[in-house]
């Protein structure tokens, strides 16, 4: 169902590698609410990916980038400017990259010129896009950017390693720079802290599926799909949600603020 809440607006949604992406699902979902997208994935993603199947769907251009170069970043949101012929309103950051995850080193172990890698990728090119953005005063009056993120940057998991600390960053960034854009031109930024979900990143997680079952059992609503995480990104790109900026905004179906549940102790007293 469309309530055009999106009408008019235009934006940047990073990070559809396939079909299970929230990135992908969410530019559906933000292309029925009557916004005009611009796609955009780092270039080696898109020779693995089908985002031009999703291109088609949603009558986006695909301007490629990759997040941890500064060249990129900046060609990204000059293009995007001509392509809207102007500034524009919302941008979706769904990326992350945990290189010593992949290449399995353990957290007390990690090679630093990996980590580097992961931060840079996953949190600090946050920042880029937003300092390209001011820079270029690329963003609308009341803009807003999302970026999504996980639990584990306040409560231990420990096999989410040191996309932990990654995400600890992201949401730092989404505050200080929340400050400084809100104040100059009341474009807000948050993060959306999202229950695990089925996609190539999260399935990265080693032990991935107890770990989604263990969140399903302590979550009331039980997890939140990315279905429901598109939903939330359309709201948040809305005028409705207008007043809300520097938050981490959990979206877990209560998952965050349960303590335990009937599920899971009847799972322990077995
Ligand atoms: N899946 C989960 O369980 C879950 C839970 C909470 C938060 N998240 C977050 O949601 C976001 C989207 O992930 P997803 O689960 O949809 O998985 P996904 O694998 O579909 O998306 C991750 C995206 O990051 C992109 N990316 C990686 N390196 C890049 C680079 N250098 N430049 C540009 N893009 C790059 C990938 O190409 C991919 O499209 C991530 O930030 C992830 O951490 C996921």
């Amino acid at each position: 169902m469309s309530y055009n809440l999106l009408k008019g607006k235009k934006g940047i949604i990073f990070g559809a590698l396939d079909e299970k992406s929230i990135a992908w699902i969410s530019a559906i979902r933000c292309f029925e609410e009557g916004a005009e997208i611009i796609l955009s994935n780092a270039p080696v993603a898109m020779r693995m990916g089908e985002i031009n199947k999703l291109a088609g769907q949603v009558n986006a251009p695909v301007i490629p980038c990759d997040v941890s170069s500064n060249e990129d970043v900046e060609n990204l949101i000059t293009k995007a400017m001509e392509h809207f012929g102007g500034s524009f309103d919302f941008i979706l950051h769904s990326i992350g990259m945990g290189v010593n995850v992949r290449k399995g080193k353990h957290y007390t172990e990690i090679d630093y010129g990996f980590n580097v890698k992961t931060n840079d990728i996953s949190a600090v090119s946050l920042h880029r896009v937003l300092a390209a953005c001011m820079k270029k005063d690329a963003l609308n009056e009341w803009g807003s950017v999302i970026a999504l993120t996980y639990i584990a940057a306040q409560r231990v998991f420990p096999d989410y390693s040191e996309m932990a600390d990654a995400k600890a960053l992201l949401e730092s960034i989404a505050r200080s720079f929340g400050y400084h854009y809100g104040v100059k031109k009341h474009v807000r930024v948050n993060t959306i802290s999202q229950s695990p979900t089925r996609t190539t990143a999260g399935s990265g997680v080693k032990g991935f599926d107890g770990f989604i079952h263990y969140a399903e059992k302590m979550s009331p609503l039980g997890n939140a799909s990315a279905a429901d995480c598109a939903n939330y990104i359309v709201s948040m790109f809305s005028d409705l949600t207008k007043m809300v900026t520097m938050q981490n905004l959990f979206h877990d179906g209560g998952f965050s603020f349960t303590g335990v549940t009937g599920p899971v102790i009847e799972q322990m007293e077995k």
